[in-house]
């Protein structure tokens, strides 16, 4: 039987015919459509069917339903004509707002939180994503029980003949949920545990950590693709990418990188998700580069750039970390907007204008890419003799060989590479030497 707190999912997702309901409050510094767009893209990601979308202006936010009974008589109307079975609000609506709009709208009502639970719900592919989202889920659908609790409460067996006694239904749920919630943490330690140590025999490995992080939809997975020639999964749809997908890719005088795709930020990220993100996003938090992939064609790509940092802060990346801002799709951008920003960005060394989708711009980048990550490297001069087949294949390897001559039975290799790996160099010939 269903303990209540999983029983949404079926009951609007594929196929659901849905009104989208941007309730504008003022102040916000997106453009209304822009929202709505993006709203209807996440609903679109989970197979509903957008039958009409609408930007209702909110002047005074009504404590039981947010927008006035005006408003929701015509949402009601336009719904009933579009037989729609779902409204999908673009805000944050407490339990009882919820409640209140499903009755007098007489259709399920989600909101964004809820919707975005939803969407890591389907995509999560990894056992860790799905644990942590499933969490997440968890601890929303908890937070609504106490919350709701007027509204739920039922004594369950009168007078409590069944159950605890005075154990109410809310109780009961919120005790399932809890056990549910702590046999979740437990498999989701254990399965960390193992991913994490993954990550440090990676670490062990000498290769430099690229990470790929933007707002949904920006293109992360399509430069990925470009990058690595994999077939992620790169669609018009919001959040394809969820679990970081890390491939191993070669850059000029980097013999090998990892880059790693991360799941796609959007602003109002559940707080739920945030936090049990962090674990996914530790390829973020320690990179040793970050590529802030923004779509610079988008109506609102300032406050995403804004939203994308703030979750960068959130999640404790560090302001040292260093960065490449990617202003992708100017393939877009019309004759005027595209100069200036070509113009910018070529002035900058932080920033490269491209389209992962043209190819435009991506040599730049590679090479900007393997810039930073050689930032701190030194050009050494160094003599192998010429039958040291090994020590030369370890300078290509680790290095960027700039000039080779050859002296008599020497060969001199003029290197590019970090303090860190002429140090490990030496080491190696001294341990040879022994
Ligand atoms: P999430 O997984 O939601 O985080 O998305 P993402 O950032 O990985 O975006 P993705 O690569 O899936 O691209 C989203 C959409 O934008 C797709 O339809 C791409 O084809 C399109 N796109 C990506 N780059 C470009 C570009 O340079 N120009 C144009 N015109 N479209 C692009």
């Amino acid at each position: 039987m269903s303990n209540g707190f999983d029983r949404d999912r079926e009951e609007f997702a594929r196929g659901a015919r849905a009104v989208i309901v941007y309730p504008d409050l003022g102040g916000s510094s997106r453009d209304a459509e822009a929202r709505l767009e993006e709203t209807a893209g996440l609903a679109a990601a989970i197979g509903v069917e957008v039958v009409d979308r609408q930007a209702v202006r909110v002047r005074t936010p009504r404590a039981a339903t947010l927008i006035g009974s005006g408003q929701i008589e015509q949402l009601g109307v336009l719904g009933r004509q579009e037989e729609a079975s779902l409204y999908v609000f673009d805000a944050a609506l407490s339990p009882i707002q919820q409640r209140n709009l499903e009755t007098a709208l007489e259709a399920k009502v989600i909101d964004r939180t809820g919707l975005i639970l939803e969407i890591f719900g389907e995509r999560a592919a990894t056992a860790e994503g799905r644990l942590q989202v499933e969490l997440a889920h968890l601890d929303y659908q908890a937070g609504r029980l106490v919350r709701s609790w007027t509204h739920l409460e039922r004594q369950r067996g009168g007078f409590g003949f069944l159950g605890g006694p005075g154990e109410t239904q809310i109780e009961a749920d919120r005790r399932l949920i809890r056990d549910r919630m702590a046999r979740l943490r437990r498999e989701l330690d254990q399965v960390t545990r193992t991913r994490g140590l993954h990550r440090e025999r990676r670490q062990r490995a000498p290769w430099p950590v690229i990470a790929l992080v933007g707002y949904t939809n920006a293109g992360k997975s399509t430069l990925f693709n470009r990058l690595t020639g994999a077939h992620v999964m790169a669609e018009d749809l919001l959040f394809a990418t969820l679990d970081p997908t890390l491939r191993q890719i070669s850059l000029p005088g980097i013999d090998k990188a990892i880059l790693s795709d991360t799941v796609g930020f959007v602003s109002e990220l559940p707080t739920q998700l945030v936090a049990a993100f962090k674990a996914t996003l530790e390829e973020v938090v320690s990179a040793d580069l970050l590529v802030h992939v923004r779509d610079v064609a988008h109506a609102d790509t300032v406050a995403q750039k804004v939203d994308v940092e703030g979750v960068l802060s959130e999640l404790g990346v560090s302001d040292t970390t260093p960065r490449i801002e990617v202003w992708n799709k100017v393939d877009l951008l019309d004759a005027e907007a595209r100069e200036e920003l070509l113009g910018e960005a070529a002035r900058r060394s932080d920033v490269v204008a491209l389209s992962a989708l043209s190819g435009e711009g991506v040599d730049t980048f590679v090479r900007s890419l393997a810039d930073q990550l050689t930032a701190g490297h030194q050009r050494f001069s160094i003599t192998l003799d010429l039958g040291d087949g090994a020590s030369a294949a370890w300078l290509h390897q680790h290095g960027e060989v700039l000039d080779q001559t050859i002296e008599g039975d020497q060969a001199i290799y003029e290197v590019r590479m970090s303090a860190k790996d002429f140090e490990r160099f030496a080491e190696r010939r001294s341990g040879g030497q022994d």
